[in-house]
């Protein structure tokens, strides 16, 4: 599989589809949708929320997921709770993981912020083992940097 991914053009990508929409859902929604369609071997593609303290399921694309995880909890509360990006190896190695499709073998999450408070993450998972590299963690932190001004 070729993994790679032109990350400045899919933040151009971005840039364009959101400027100056002012609907978080409709940009969640078409920002995972871009990630699913430009990003190879994926299996879940989006966003959680911080809601009443807790990391709440927001637009994504891949299967059904957990609708709350808790900060601290899994790789995307141990990404809010650390408050940097997580990049999984091997997902059956991070203790507490949390298996929302039993096909993820490799994870990404970023953190999002907004004015200065932590958002939500960015959260994309992967059936292939170490599909995320550090071009990837430095495509998708960017990714989330362009798609922090319009939320
Ligand atoms: N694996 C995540 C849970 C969310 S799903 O992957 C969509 C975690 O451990 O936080």
């Amino acid at each position: 599989m070729d993994k790679t991914v032109n990350y400045k053009a899919l933040i151009g990508q971005l840039a364009a589809l959101t400027e100056g929409i002012p609907y978080e859902v409709a940009n969640l929604a078409n920002a995972s949708a871009l990630l699913w369609q430009e990003i190879p071997g994926l299996n879940w593609a989006g966003f959680y929320k911080m809601t009443d303290g807790v990391l709440v399921l927001g637009p994504f694309q891949g299967r059904p997921a957990c609708i709350r995880i808790p900060v601290g909890k899994g790789v995307c509360g141990t990404a809010v709770a650390e408050d940097r990006t997580q990049l999984v190896y091997d997902v059956h190695q991070f203790p507490g993981h949390i298996a929302c499709d039993a096909a993820s073998n490799s994870e990404i999450v970023v953190p999002i912020h907004v004015r200065g408070e932590i958002w939500g993450v960015l959260d994309i998972d992967s059936p292939h083992i170490g599909r995320f590299s550090e071009a990837d963690r430095e495509g998708l932190e960017g990714f989330v940097r362009m798609l922090e001004k319009v939320l």
